[in-house]
């Protein structure tokens, strides 16, 4: 084997996908003329090995972490997923709006049924006014702790910054790896209500690196050139745990987040939560043979058990000569963050501010025409009579918004059966999410003990007319422990206009809102026992689904979906399902 190599190949592509290679690796993007790109994808079981233990991994196209679609903005991109296992699955284009094309979305039951075995799909979608990094991954079930990859948008006009080329472009992934089977881990976790086992390694590009047993083979090595700038396009596509990033003796200068632009700031280290996505430029400003470690450690913002070790590869200079080889007494990496420094994640996620200038102007509605404020909350759930239940105080662990603890259909989408009207009486939704809690109190405080935890099951979706401005206050609680939940909305990005601790105040908070440049994004980290306030204008007619990122928390039910209605015109519509759509 190659130390550290691997590479991804597409089959039937226009447009390549990334090849990744420890040396002059980086993203080869050949251009449409015609501004479409397609490719074709099969998700496939292959035997991957890390920590020495082999097992069977999902993958797309045999490769960890799956492809990187690389596009330029304005495209219309088609992906044909072939589904060669024999469960079913889906592909989520994480944070592409999907204008008038939510069918092509991907989450399980919310805009389609699973692809089945043997069967594709075709995913057809046009990227516009959007450009950075973004990712794809699976959206059935635990899927998507090994189908992932990165999605990248190149843009139309200049990169409103001094910007390297596209070969100077190195993709890092965040991801988790574990030793024991997760369709089991996933079963027991339903059938017992207990929490899922910490990950065994993080990852980055899929690989673990020195600090965990029988790894350091499998160690991520980029080597660079001195007295350069890369871009790294950085994407946390880990499953519970937000993340630190750091590279050792360098800055980093965020220039954009989730495919929108930022002022640029510079900074010694970043944090993203699952789903979070962002560009940084990195100078290579050292000339020596040393190796600098590139690190990622859990930001740590719960009581639960979790995976608290620390991924590491390493950078070198490639005029290092041949004195330049990784030397495990180093590494150290002073640039990261301790795991529980809440500051220094409070204080990055303030430093975030939309580059709100004249070609890419900051769209935050300055008017609301609905606000709804929700509880984010983990529940436990009285066990019921002869089972066994392995959650707290042997209970089940579920989670909610707004006390309602989200079930997807079984039987057909909420898009199709919305749209087509087709009345299914075993798979009922209803169009009444409460817009406020149940009730009010001091949602960060509560003694989970004192109080009354259960929650109500079903499957209640908000409904807005076309172009509605919505506000939804994102309230954490302190059920079983207050802890950053990372929010993702599907379908639209919003802007994060105010965030606080302890409880939102209605009549206060709004006042102190940034109405001018609050970063825009898909996944805002709510802080731990506070609150964000978010806007966004409703303009993408379809089914979006809002959920945690941290897995165990959507399969607890912590999600909700909303309906935004056709507009008036025909061009604010849904666009026609196609022939190919899945049935369940
Ligand atoms: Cu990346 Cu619904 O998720």
């Amino acid at each position: 084997m190659v130390f550290g190599l691997w590479q991804v190949q597409v089959k039937d592509v226009l447009i390549q996908s990334g090849l990744y290679k420890p040396l002059k690796s980086r993203i080869s993007s050949k251009n449409s003329k015609h501004g479409e790109s397609s490719m074709s994808d099969e998700v496939e079981w292959k035997n991957v090995t890390r920590l020495c233990h082999t097992k069977q991994l999902l993958t797309v196209n045999g490769e960890y972490p799956g492809p990187t679609i690389a596009i330029n903005e304005g495209d219309y991109v088609q992906v044909k997923v072939t589904n060669s296992i024999a469960n079913a699955t889906t592909i989520h284009w994480h944070g592409v709006r999907q204008l008038r094309t939510g069918w092509a979305d991907g989450p399980a039951y919310i805009t389609q049924c699973p692809i089945k075995a043997g069967r594709s799909y075709t995913y057809k979608f046009r990227v516009v006014e959007q450009r950075g990094t973004l990712l794809w991954h699976a959206h059935y079930s635990w899927q998507r702790a090994s189908v992932y990859g990165a999605f990248i948008i190149y843009p139309r006009m200049p990169y409103p910054f001094s910007a390297p080329p596209v070969h100077d472009q190195i993709p890092i992934i965040f991801g988790e790896w574990w030793n024991r089977d997760l369709e089991s881990m996933e079963r027991e976790m339903i059938m017992y209500g207990g929490g899922p086992n910490s990950s065994d390694a993080y990852t980055i590009n899929g690989l673990p690196g020195p600090l965990y047993p029988c790894s350091t083979q499998d160690t991520l090595i980029q080597t660079v050139e001195s007295g350069k700038t890369y871009m790294l396009r950085i994407i946390n596509a880990a499953m519970s745990d937000e993340l630190y990033f750091a590279i050792a003796n360098h800055t980093l200068t965020v220039v954009e987040i989730d495919a929108t632009y930022v002022k640029p700031f510079t900074t010694t280290a970043i944090m993203l939560t699952p789903g979070q996505t962002t560009t940084l430029l990195l100078p290579t400003n050292h000339n020596s043979s040393l190796i600098f470690p590139i690190s990622a450690r859990p930001f740590r913002t719960s009581v639960f058990p979790f995976d608290n070790s620390t991924a590491i590869g390493f950078l070198t200079y490639n005029n290092g000569g041949s004195g330049s080889r990784v030397d495990h007494h180093h590494l150290s990496n002073d640039n990261l963050p301790d795991m529980e420094d809440l500051k220094f994640a409070t204080q990055f996620s303030l430093k975030l501010r939309s580059l709100a200038s004249p070609q890419f102007p900051c769209k935050v509605p300055q008017e609301i025409d609905k606000r709804v404020i929700t509880t984010i909350s983990l529940n436990l759930q009285d066990c019921p009579e002869n089972s066994t239940c392995m959650g707290f105080n042997g209970k089940r662990y579920f989670a909610s918004m707004n006390n309602q603890s989200f079930l997807r259909p079984s039987s057909i989408s909420i898009l199709e059966s919305y749209y087509k009207n087709i009345n299914n009486t075993s798979d009922e939704y209803s169009l009444d999410f409460p817009e406020n809690p149940p009730n009010s109190f001091n949602y960060s405080g509560v003694d989970p003990l004192k109080e009354n935890m259960n929650t109500e099951f079903g499957t209640k979706i908000l409904a807005l007319p076309y172009g509605a401005n919505l506000e939804i206050v994102l309230q954490d609680t302190g059920f079983l422990n207050v802890e950053n939940h990372p929010i993702h909305i599907h379908g639209h990005n919003f802007f994060v206009v105010g965030q606080g601790i302890g409880n939102f105040n209605v009549e206060k908070d709004p006042g102190g809102y940034n109405l001018v440049d609050p970063p825009e994004r898909n996944t805002v980290g709510v802080p731990k026992g506070g609150w964000a306030a978010i806007r966004l204008k409703a303009d993408n007619p379809g089914v979006w689904f809002v959920h945690c990122h941290l897995e165990e928390h959507t399969t607890w039910g912590l999600a909700m979906a909303f309906i935004v209605k056709d507009g008036p015109s025909p061009s604010q519509s849904l666009l026609p399902f196609s022939q190919d759509f899945p049935s369940c």
